[in-house]
């Protein structure tokens, strides 16, 4: 007999980056910034990432697109990608991520694309430890504890073994 399951997910949600601590309120500001250096002349749509490293360091990235479309590439990989690349004992604890609008505005909060959902679950399992994440938008502030809010029955490094349950 087959049976109906339900997956729920949550997070938290901030009217006001005060009402978050300092480090993090940083963390966004570095990823606004990291949002006006990104490469998109197609969209348009400037998107930033900003990950802060368990020694307190912060790594940042942008997208950058390409004439060929999907040469581009989003901004929460190229902060994971210089995070990992740059300080690969140091432990991503948070990313944030902002985004301004065509018209240069900051933009509603904006969530990861599925292709930057499959790398930062890849990056919990490599150190089977959540990465917090704040989704800043103009408006208000989401926060979630892991990537698994967003990415519930994720295959990864674990669904590699023969005998995972
Ligand atoms: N983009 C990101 O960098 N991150 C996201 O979370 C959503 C989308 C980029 C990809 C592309 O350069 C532009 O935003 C429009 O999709």
């Amino acid at each position: 007999m087959s049976e109906i399951k339900n997956i729920s997910i949550s997070y938290s949600e901030f009217q006001d980056k005060n009402e978050l601590s300092a480090e993090d309120q940083e963390l966004i500001r570095v990823s606004e910034e990291a949002a006006r250096s990104a490469y998109a002349p197609y969209s348009q749509f400037r998107v930033g990432a900003a990950i802060r490293l368990e020694s307190g360091r912060m790594v940042h990235g942008a997208n950058v697109e390409n004439a060929a479309f999907p040469s581009g590439i989003c901004a929460e990989r190229t902060a994971l990608a210089a995070a990992i690349t740059n300080y690969p004992d140091d432990r991503p604890v948070t990313m944030a991520i902002s985004a301004i609008s065509v018209d240069g505005s900051p933009a509603e909060q904006v969530t990861p694309c599925g292709n930057c959902r499959q790398v930062i679950a890849e990056e919990e399992s490599r150190w089977n430890r959540q990465i917090r994440i704040l989704l800043a938008g103009k408006h208000k502030i989401l926060e979630l504890d892991g990537i698994g809010q967003l990415l519930p029955l994720q295959f990864n490094r674990k669904s590699l073994r023969s005998d995972h349950p």
